[in-house]
């Protein structure tokens, strides 16, 4: 079998960036199944941070075919701005990167949607990016959307216009107050994807096959978590694409009995951006010291993250939904000084003991029941062994696996690639 998957299993920002990057001298292609530039995969090499959000985090590697599947959501004009962030860099992005001719595109005219929809929400909004994600799944799901190979098309344009007029008596609908200049968006956008047009459109699907045919080995890499899948994530508030397992089947046709390896990503802690229950968030010290020494700020929008312990009932839930084969744990230097750690291990709900994720985490229903444990002192981010490994962290990570029923294969200490210890 030729395709692992590689996917976060909180809700989002686990570090699922550096570790494809790290991973990606073990594959011949890295393919991008959903989601679209509300991601921001950060990775960090030689000093410099690189904050990637459409294109696959195995660009860097001159080993390796990255491909943005048929799942995903492209907007034009932050494309170019991560094309030509690459520039300085000696790739030759025309035959290493690959666009599915069915990934689904961004107009500006979505992105004023998201706008308008979550203004009208009030204090229901769902805290959105804002890159025009909801409206251009949307429009995918109501057979409206417009796809990378329709911009081949002579009447491209026509087929933009139609849906960017309709887009506008949809945004007039919404009584709230958009400011915007649609012809300076226009003209970003056009000339965005004149400079798209030259890149390498494909038909993915068939591109797959025949790679896994050839016995190359692929990387599906997922974006944002578990918990904001639309399906199982805490809904609404998710993003509007399957960000599970299933999502590398629909996101890059392959097949799931090609599947082998499932492997997923969780930080030592929890973080979630955007509004949303998180049952184990804390609003004390505590919270506020991850936050800073992790440095939880959205790497798409700048927002700071919301922080609290790891919550076990919903990690499992997602180990158990997407078929996990191996575990990452991400940012175990960032525990290193607390004295005592805490970990859920199920929920009073509604008056009794849960250890699953009900229908409904808000606040009200579900108070976390903790596991307290030991903390260490000592920085783990010059460690480069496990051996090295304080005996509290050990500890934690013997509990986490036997909780969890899955090995935990890395253990990443800090930022850069070569902060990442492997089991
Ligand atoms: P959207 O996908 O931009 O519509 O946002 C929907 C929800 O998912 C919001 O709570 C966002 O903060 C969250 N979200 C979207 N993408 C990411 C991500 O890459 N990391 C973390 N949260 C995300």
């Amino acid at each position: 079998m030729a395709v692992d998957l590689l996917l976060g299993l909180q809700w989002g920002d686990e570090g699922k960036g550096k570790i494809v990057d790290v991973l990606t001298k073990n594959y011949d292609i890295i393919a991008r199944f959903q989601g679209g530039p509300n991601a921001g995969h950060t990775l960090e090499f030689d000093g410099i941070k690189h904050v990637l959000h459409t294109i696959p985090s195995g660009i860097f590697h001159k080993n390796a075919i990255n491909i943005v599947g048929n799942g995903v959501v492209i907007d034009p004009v932050i494309f170019k701005k991560e094309i030509d962030n690459l520039k300085k860099f000696d790739l030759d992005i025309k035959s290493i990167l690959l666009i599915s001719r069915k990934a689904h595109l961004i107009l500006p005219t979505h992105r004023l949607l998201d706008a308008a929809s979550e203004a009208a929400k009030g204090k229901a909004k769902i805290g959105s990016t804002l890159k025009g994600i909801g409206p251009t799944y949307m429009d995918k799901t109501g057979r409206n959307g417009m796809r990378i190979g329709d911009l081949e098309l002579d009447d491209w344009k026509e087929k933009y216009r139609s849906l960017a007029n309709k887009h506008e008596a949809m945004i007039n609908f919404y009584d709230v107050d958009i400011q915007y200049d649609l012809a300076e968006l226009e003209a970003d956008f056009f000339k965005a994807v004149k400079e798209l047009k030259e890149l390498t459109f494909i038909d993915s699907e068939e591109y797959l096959y025949q790679a896994q045919k050839a016995g190359k080995k692929i990387l599906a890499e997922g974006a944002q978590g578990s918990l904001l899948d639309i399906d199982f994530g805490t809904y609404p508030y998710v993003t509007s694409s399957n960000t599970t397992a299933a999502g590398a089947c629909t996101g890059l046709g392959i097949a799931p009995n090609q599947i082998e390896e499932v492997k997923g990503i969780f930080k030592a802690y929890t973080t979630r951006v955007g509004s949303g229950s998180f049952p184990t968030e804390l609003f004390d010290k505590v919270g506020e010291t991850m936050g800073r020494v992790g440095n939880e700020f959205g790497a798409t929008t700048g927002r700071p993250r919301r922080c609290g312990w790891l919550d076990l009932v919903a990690l499992k839930y997602a180990v158990r939904i997407n078929g996990v084969t191996e575990l990452m744990m991400m940012k175990g230097d960032v525990l290193s000084g607390f004295e005592k750690l805490k970990v859920c291990t199920a929920y009073n709900y509604k008056g009794g003991k849960i250890e699953h994720l009900p229908f409904n985490i808000e606040a009200e229903n579900v108070t976390p029941i903790y596991t307290e444990m030991d903390g260490w002192s000592e920085d783990l981010t010059k460690m480069s062994k496990e051996e090295q490994f304080p005996k509290a962290l050990k500890d934690y990570i013997v509990f986490l696996e036997k909780e969890l029923e899955v090995p935990i294969k890395i253990v990443s200490v800090g930022r850069d690639r070569i902060q990442t210890i492997h089991r």
